[in-house]
């Protein structure tokens, strides 16, 4: 059965994960509450070294194959960097996910400078959910990936951009690279669902990139990832069985011929 805004709600702990494709979010789909089509596909699909270049387009594209293979998880399409930056040219993108694919919701960057856009999608029927702390699309303008609520400033802040969200009418507020009291605190606060990365235990959920968390991503693993598989590990030695069985002529075998 399809999980609704309302389910969601009645649930104790959230979890989230993301997927890029079919054949994955069929996988991650009856087990998760959330599948989210984020922008890091950029990186971990398509091999950049930051979000920046996805285009609407290809959120578009990967959105479709995550809804053709997921059924019953809540889905959550990134919008991608330079699709937003006014609340117009926001609401056109948002309308455009909307029309042609069926997530379910969509996710963009920012806090109180936001606000507007966030409230003018709600108000056109489209549900958003928010994204603050370490927010990967501000890399490049802010040097780097840094860790958010370390001093009282960043703190009163952040809880300024989510009580703002909430206000805007956003339905979810995902919560990234932010010091573990700050997440806490917010997360009591506001009423809507916190959902966090990097953002310890006090979310009410939690969200890992599959491909961090499986192990295929072996660039870098940052500190908050728990790898539940040696993906990559596993694939690269089935491909090696694989090699050295045509390499020796055992494959294909007579009973993999016509
Ligand atoms: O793009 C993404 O995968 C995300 C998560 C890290 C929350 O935004
Ligand atoms: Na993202």
């Amino acid at each position: 059965m399809k999980k609704t805004l309302n389910y969601l709600n009645k649930q104790e702990k959230l979890t989230m994960i993301t997927a890029y494709d079919a054949l994955f979010a069929k996988i991650f789909d009856d087990i998760v509450d959330i599948i989210l089509v984020g922008d890091s596909l950029n990186m971990s699909f398509f091999g950049e070294s930051d979000t920046l270049s996805a285009t609407l387009d290809q959120m578009i594209y990967h959105t479709k194959a995550v809804c053709n293979g997921a059924k019953s998880a809540y889905i959550v399409c990134d919008m991608p960097f330079g699709s937003y930056e006014t609340p117009k040219k926001a609401l056109e993108s948002a309308i455009k996910i909307y029309k042609e694919t069926k997530a379910d919701a969509v996710k963009l960057e920012g806090g109180v400078e936001k606000a507007e856009t966030i409230k003018l999608l709600t108000q056109n029927a489209i549900a958003v959910v928010g994204h603050i702390g370490l927010m990967p699309q501000f890399s490049r303008s802010e040097g780097g990936y840094i860790v958010k609520g370390k001093d009282e400033e960043s703190k009163q802040k952040l809880i300024e951009d989510a009580k703002a969200i909430e206000e805007a009418g956003a339905i979810m507020l995902v919560i990234e690279g932010v010091k573990e009291e700050v997440a806490r605190e917010i997360t009591e606060i506001v009423n809507i669902p916190t959902i966090g990365i990097g953002a310890g235990r006090y979310t009410k959920g939690q969200v890992l990139v599959w491909s961090d968390m499986l192990g295929f991503f072996e660039e870098f693993k940052p500190k908050f990832v728990r790898r539940y598989l040696n993906g990559a590990e596993i694939v690269r030695s089935a491909v090696n069985k694989y090699v050295d069985d045509v390499k020796m002529g055992k494959f294909p075998s007579e009973k993999e011929i016509y």
